[in-house]
């Protein structure tokens, strides 16, 4: 199970602060698949950067599994989802709608994210909100249907296949 985390921070890639929520996805997903790979990136909020960093995690390193942090809020500089549809060649919007209304019956600034899902080759991809205590409980809902997906694209039965739980 290889596994692609990519933040997506101005100040994170400029090393103003420390990136907490790359290493947050890293630990919560630990806790779902007992042996995976990882490859990180930190990147600026430039939409080409986020592309090309997501094609080369699926295309190149054969990620099966491709969890973004950051930049899907509102403000001018967050450009995440648009970067990633651009390199998604199907969109699963369950994703972004189970994350928003479960987060949002905790947390009503949940509505301001826009992240997306979805399948480009046989990596799924994932985004999810900057802060890592949103990391952390957008990864808890989404779990079973992380799960369910990679499974799905590995061609697996889920409900046959121990192997990932
Ligand atoms: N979702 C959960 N579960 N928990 C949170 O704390 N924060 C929200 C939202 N989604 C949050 C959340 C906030 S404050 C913002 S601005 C948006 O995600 C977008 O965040 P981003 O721009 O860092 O991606």
């Amino acid at each position: 199970m290889k596994i692609g985390r990519i933040t997506i921070s101005d100040r994170a890639s400029a090393g103003v602060y420390a990136d907490r929520s790359g290493p947050e996805i890293e630990q919560s997903l630990r806790a779902l698949y007992a042996d995976i790979k990882i490859e990180a990136a930190i990147v600026a909020d430039e939409a080409e950067l986020i592309s090309a960093t997501l094609k080369r995690f699926a295309d190149e390193l054969k990620c099966d599994l491709i969890v973004t942090t950051g930049g899907t809020g509102i403000s001018a500089r967050d450009v995440t989802p648009e970067a990633t549809r651009l390199v998604l060649e199907k969109e699963l919007p369950g994703f972004g709608e189970i994350m928003r209304m479960q987060s949002f019956a905790k947390v009503r600034t949940a509505i301001l994210s826009r992240a997306v899902a979805g399948v480009r080759g046989k990596a799924l991809i994932i985004n999810l909100p900057g802060k890592p205590s949103a990391v952390r409980e957008c990864l808890e809902i989404l779990a079973p249907a992380i799960r369910e997906g990679v499974a799905h694209l590995q061609g697996e039965d889920p409900h046959q296949s121990q192997a990932n739980r």
